[in-house]
């Protein structure tokens, strides 16, 4: 449904100097430079399938998917989407997608939400039918009918996210690209939207690829995950696999009696090295690396020499995961003209 092959998106972005005599200074002599943002990605997505597109800002998920939207021309490298090159076929690429980027509206500034939808119905000829089963379930799950009459430009963000993400899915897209579509969301619609891309996802055989920084978010819809970083891929595969690769793991415990929580905290990191101790109270936290011990040595180390009381042993979670594979290659952020 989706196939990225080797594809590599470069900006040429002007070298600035500071200050105003280096702003005067970078007008007039123009050198560029070049930033990679995309560099030489390969995935396949199966239609259907629900998959989390995920980085730390700058890391190049935006520029993906304009590409794969057909928005931007990939600079090599070749992308699918449903069998077609969408910057060579945009026309009928977006008969086929549905899109939102959060950072940037897909809808007509001084429209109405209606109006809006009207022109959309007539764009992509979608059937009587279709159209007003959509309409239902946005009323439902989204409350569009509230939006009234308001010209999209007055709306609040929420409100226009709402108007963005039933203006994505009106025509019954087989793929889904939506670029952080939950920004601005209140809670109950946060949730609400999970349920709308769940529901099409189930009964429609929807295709998503989904970019948020919401951890909730990429855990309601997705079971799959593409992690980039510097433009390329770290990690994909099934996010309950991804949780197990987790780099860190902790024991949390509490105990009666003595010695006291600092003198443990100490001998605990004398006597396994490369564990780090926090104090919460009563409550003992131990992060350990996982390659140096296992829980099940931490476990009997605690069971030796105090009286415990209560203990256990958290599941990794996604956040955590995610930190760690941001960070391993360095630098989280790469900007063009930044201290590189
Ligand atoms: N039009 C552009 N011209 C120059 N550089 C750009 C352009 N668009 C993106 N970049 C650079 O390419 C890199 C990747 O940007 P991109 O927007 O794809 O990141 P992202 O993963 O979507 O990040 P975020 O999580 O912050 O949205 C960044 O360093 C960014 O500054
Ligand atoms: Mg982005």
């Amino acid at each position: 449904m989706i196939a990225v092959e080797n594809l590599v998106k470069e900006f040429r972005v002007p070298e600035r100097k500071e200050g105003l005599a280096g702003s005067l200074r970078t007008l007039l002599t123009r050198r560029y430079h070049t930033v990679r943002a995309v560099d030489g990605i390969s995935f396949e997505i199966p239609a259907g399938s629900r998959t989390a597109y995920l980085g730390a800002n700058g890391a190049g998920k935006s520029t993906t998917v304009k590409m794969l939207t057909g928005v931007m021309t990939p600079t090599s490298g070749h992308c699918l989407v449903n069998g077609l090159e969408p910057h060579r076929n945009r026309r009928r690429t977006a008969r086929r997608i549905g899109v939102v980027f959060g950072q940037r509206s897909q809808l007509w500034w001084d429209l109405s939400v209606p109006d809006s939808f009207r022109i959309l119905r007539r764009v992509y000829d979608i059937p009587d039918a279709v159209y007003q089963r959509n309409l239902r379930l946005f009323q439902e799950l989204l409350d569009i009918d509230a939006l009234g009459t308001t010209a999209v430009r007055q709306l609040s963000l929420g409100q226009r996210m709402r108007a963005e993400i039933a203006a994505s899915l009106l025509h019954d897209p087989e793929v889904l690209f939506w670029d952080e579509p939950t920004i601005g969301l209140d809670m109950v619609l946060q949730e609400a939207v999970r349920e709308l891309v769940n529901r099409v996802n189930r009964e429609l055989g929807t295709t998503v690829l989904l970019t948020s920084h919401d951890l909730a978010d990429i855990t309601s819809i997705c079971d799959t995950a593409l992690v980039v970083d510097h433009g390329r891929v770290v990690y994909q595969g099934r996010i309950d696999q991804l949780l197990s690769t987790a780099g860190q793991r902790s024991v949390i415990f509490e105990y009666r009696g003595g010695p006291s929580p600092e003198a443990v905290a100490a001998k605990v990191e004398h006597t396994l090295p490369g564990t780090r101790v926090s104090l919460d109270g009563q409550r003992v936290r131990i992060d350990h690396p996982v390659g140096l011990f296992s829980s099940r040595e931490v476990l009997s180390f605690l069971l030796e020499r105090v009286d415990l009381t209560d203990c256990y042993v958290p599941e990794p979670d996604l956040g955590t995961v995610l930190k760690e594979l941001y960070t391993r290659s360095g630098k989280r952020d790469h900007v063009p003209g930044g201290a590189a």
